[in-house]
């Protein structure tokens, strides 16, 4: 899978992209990212690429020239080489909010362009030209979309075949739609991981539950379900109601005046 990230701070991501799983998905020829400097598609003699709002307004924002011609050469790069233009998807606050479900959808995708921003946003023609998939990482405001980018980068490696050491472990991941309660992904019903022990057995009075030291996988599998589904309704009762809205059993008064 191939990642192209468009961003004007490209020396943030070489830390990142140089260790553990992605390392060794790139190292492996799974994964090629590939980083490009907006700068360096400004018309300007000193690269600035961002400017005043008009109405006035506090701070700057980006400007639409060369964010579009950017994301177009970006596009074209690849094409030699044939591949496809990329789904073009811009870090944004405003954009829907990512979960497993939309981690799925891109991970589905051969090429992602990941559009970061900075300042205080984009010119709004960069989104009636370019049409993106805006996505936010959460209902609170970053410094820029390169948090986000990697974001979504780790969340859409783990299901990229070969790149998890065990290829089956991505499946039992927190809100996997193989981890359903009702085998249906578009309703919702996404659980979290069944809790998880190692040695030793006992630490400080706490012990690993009976059932799954007993070698007796039907019960184990079962426990599990079990445990998957109490985890949830315990910790985040609106994933099994389908809703939007967090809620634990500890508030769920609330969410049953919901429905
Ligand atoms: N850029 C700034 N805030 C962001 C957020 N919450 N998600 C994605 N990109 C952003």
């Amino acid at each position: 899978m191939r990642f192209d990230i468009l961003t004007l701070f490209p020396a943030i991501f070489p830390g990142y992209l140089g260790q553990s799983l992605l390392k060794k998905g790139i190292d492996a020829g799974l994964i090629d990212v590939q980083l490009h400097d907006i700068r360096c598609w400004s018309r300007d003699k000193h690269h600035k690429v961002d400017d005043r709002p008009f109405g006035g307004g506090p701070g700057m924002i980006l400007q639409v020239e060369p964010v579009v011609e950017c994301v177009e050469a970006v596009q074209q790069i690849a094409q030699p080489h044939g591949m496809q233009p990329g789904h073009l998807v811009m870090l944004s606050p405003r954009g829907r909010t990512l979960n497993q479900q939309i981690v799925e959808e891109l991970a589905a995708k051969p090429r992602l362009l990941l559009l970061c921003g900075r300042y205080e946003g984009f010119d709004e023609r960069v989104f009636e030209i370019l049409q993106p998939d805006e996505i936010s990482i959460g209902d609170y405001v970053l410094n820029g979309g390169e948090v986000a980018a990697m974001t979504v980068i780790d969340a859409v490696i783990r299901l990229i075949p070969g790149v998890l050491g065990d290829e089956e472990s991505s499946q039992h991941d927190s809100f996997s739609s193989s981890n359903l309660s009702s085998g249906n992904s578009s309703s919702g019903n996404r659980l979290l991981e069944f809790p998880q022990y190692s040695r030793p057995r006992e630490f400080r009075g706490h012990e690993v539950p009976e059932v799954l030291v007993s070698g007796n996988h039907e019960q184990i599998a079962r426990w599990r379900r079990e445990q998957s589904y109490l985890q949830t309704r315990k910790r985040r009762l609106d994933l099994l109601n389908g809703s939007r809205n967090q809620t634990t059993a500890d508030n769920s008064d609330n969410a049953d005046s919901n429905q």
